[in-house]
């Protein structure tokens, strides 16, 4: 068995899961580069596996996740390419990686759009990845394995448009309660845009924030939460107009 190689950005913890997911089901346990702290240049063998997920961000891979992945190129690599979204859209989220992944010369053997919890609305998509979506991937990982030991590369067309959608920044507050907070610092620490200094874990930066959820997901007193006007405003209808079930779509 090939050892194989997880690359992931994953703030709130599902689009890790989902590679993993695939990564049990292809090869032995290999390295992780985990997105949110490493932000260094690295150049993959044609002898690795590669399986890197990103999770959709307003239509696009998140911009700081793109950043750091342009860090990382392959030699003919075999890499799977994941989407991981919320219920909504993929709009060129999906596209996009499998653009940047062959521009940094990896060799994109199949791809995946799958569906997970949404990390700013938790009324979406509660509860998945669940086993319906644990067997498509379970079998998508299968077809993957088959690919990799024939050497075929990714015949699927990838929806999406280029050039892709405007990045969009999220008018959400991102806030702290000073009465629950243990100053435990692990917000300011998985924090991949800086945003809360280092000495007042209660003060966000909204200008630097992405709203990725990252603080929100580690935060053990559940300290941290999108608040405000805006916020409060879309949820209710965001989450009826999201509540239909859609299924991951698999591209071989
Ligand atoms: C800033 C931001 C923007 C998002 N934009 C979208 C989107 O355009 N479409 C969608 O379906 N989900 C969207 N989501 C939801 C995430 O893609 C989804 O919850 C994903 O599972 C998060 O992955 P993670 O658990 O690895 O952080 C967004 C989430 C965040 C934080
Ligand atoms: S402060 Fe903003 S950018 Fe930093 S982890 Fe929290 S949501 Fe993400
Ligand atoms: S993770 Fe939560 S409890 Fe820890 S410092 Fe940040 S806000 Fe406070």
């Amino acid at each position: 068995m090939s050892n194989v190689t997880k690359i992931y950005f994953s703030p709130s913890g599902t689009t890790k899961q989902v590679v993993e997911q695939i990564a049990g089901n292809i090869g032995q346990d290999g390295e992780a580069y985990d997105l949110l702290n490493f932000n260094a240049n690295k150049i993959f063998s044609s002898d690795d596996i590669t399986i890197v997920g990103m999770p959709v961000f307003a239509g696009r891979i998140p911009k700081t996740a793109r950043n750091r992945l342009e860090k990382l190129k392959g030699d003919n690599t075999p890499a799977i390419a994941v989407v991981n979204y919320g219920n909504a859209h993929v709009t060129d989220a999906l596209l996009e990686l499998v653009d940047l992944l062959k521009e940094n010369n990896f060799n994109v053997i199949a791809a995946a759009s799958t569906i997970s919890h949404h990390s700013i609305f938790d009324g979406v998509a509660v509860g998945r990845p669940d086993s319906a979506d644990i067997e498509k991937i379970n079998e998508f990982a299968k077809k993957c394995q088959e690919k990799i030991e024939t050497g075929e590369s990714l015949a699927s067309e990838i929806p999406g448009n280029r050039p892709y959608v405007d990045y969009k920044q999220l008018p959400f507050v991102v806030s702290s309660d000073e009465t629950l907070c243990s100053f435990c610092y692990d917000c300011v620490s998985i924090c991949p845009e800086k945003a809360i200094p280092d000495d007042d874990p209660i003060d966000t930066d909204l200008d630097l924030c992405s709203r990725c959820a990252a603080c929100i997901s580690i935060c053990p007193e559940d300290a941290r939460s999108f608040t405000g006007e805006a916020f409060e405003t879309k949820k209710p209808a965001f989450e009826e107009a999201n509540s239909e079930r859609k299924e991951p779509e698999f591209y071989l």
